[in-house]
């Protein structure tokens, strides 16, 4: 028996050794230990030896089986620890490697311009407005000295939508939402979407955006408008940039006026971009009208206000040299890259 048992660990050893994988290996400890395992079989046969051998022979049983499950064990961590250094070399990953480059998004040129208005005007202690785009006659309109009857409706080509409902002209009804609505002093800017039924080509759209401003408080004067403003060119165009202001009617204003920039491509002289003018037109202005102010609950003979107008579609396409409006709303990628 002693050598049966000697045999068993000999043989086993040499197969625990051999072993290369970790489910042959728990099939050599199932068939040596298990229940029907060969080791377990002998020591069922030691019934039959004497008192004095049985339990030199248990002893001895148990050490074989001790030393095989140290075997196993022992190998058994050796397959797992080369499986793990075997999966970590195929996931090694090289840091010096160049990454991916993901292309990254950035905001249209209307919106980096609107930005860089927003920023010039929040400089200037302006805070920023807005209002609805789906507007009632009588803000957009009315309130702005413009009744049913008036002709200035007529340049404004109107989408309705009822009678008395309409896709907003212009961004000056929030003037009259502000007045009505806010304590004074005033002084806001208020971007936004603008429609006007008109026939898409390279310089209308029946959408584009335009930038409102409104001062109100005592003692505004035009000067204040002419003072505000120059400078709202010199920060846009740069800090020599030469602006003049000519009269002009808007029905909300008196006196209005449009301000001009001296040409920045040609410095005055004439050319393509200013169509020879020399000089080219920014934004609509004017004191805001002692109706307007009286409409929206102010007292004109206590307060007076300055109000402005520009369109943003037209900054950015003289600023980028562009010929054809509809270039920025078509979205293509290979256009809006370029900014
Ligand atoms: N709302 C005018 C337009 O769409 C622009 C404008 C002119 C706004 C003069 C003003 C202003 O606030 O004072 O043509």
């Amino acid at each position: 028996m002693k050598e049966k048992l000697n045999s068993i660990r000999q043989s086993a050893m040499e197969l625990i050794d051999k072993c290369t994988e970790l489910k042959s290996l728990d099939e050599i400890r199932v068939n040596l230990l298990g229940k029907k395992g060969e080791l377990t079989a002998l020591l069922r046969g030691m019934g039959g030896l004497s008192a004095n051998e049985r339990p030199v022979m248990g002893a001895l049983a148990n050490s074989v089986r001790g030393d095989i499950e140290a075997a196993v064990d022992a190998k058994k961590k050796q397959l797992a620890d080369a499986a793990a250094a075997l999966k970590l070399r195929a996931e090694r990953i090289d840091v010096t490697m160049p990454g991916k480059v993901r292309p990254l998004g950035k905001k249209h040129p209307l919106t980096q311009v609107l930005d860089e208005i927003k920023d010039i005007f929040i400089g200037m202690g302006f805070q920023v407005a807005s209002g609805p785009e789906v507007e009632y006659d009588h803000y957009n309109f009315e309130m702005l000295n413009m009744p049913k009857d008036h002709p200035a409706r007529d340049t404004q080509d109107t989408f309705y939508i009822t009678e008395n409902i309409l896709l907003r002209t212009q961004t000056s009804p929030v003037q009259a939402r502000v007045m009505e609505s806010s304590p004074l002093p005033i002084k806001i800017i208020a971007p936004g979407r603008v429609y006007r039924s008109d026939e898409v080509d390279a310089t209308h759209s029946p959408l584009f955006h335009q930038i409102e401003g409104l001062v109100v408080d005592k003692n505004i004067r035009m000067s204040d408008l002419k003072g505000t403003l120059s400078l709202f060119a010199k920060r846009l165009y740069g800090k020599d940039t030469v602006t003049r202001f000519r009269p002009h009617h808007f029905s909300f204003t008196e006196p209005s006026a449009e301000m001009d920039i001296c040409c920045f491509s040609c410095g005055g002289k004439g050319c393509r971009l200013c169509k020879g003018e020399g000089w080219i037109e920014i934004l609509g202005a004017g004191m805001v009208h002692p109706k307007v102010l009286r409409n929206c609950g102010i007292d004109p003979e206590q307060y007076s206000g300055f109000a402005f107008g520009m369109g943003l579609e037209r900054i950015v396409m003289r600023r980028y040299n562009i010929n054809d409006l509809r270039l920025l709303f078509e979205n293509d990628q290979r256009f809006l890259n370029q900014f």
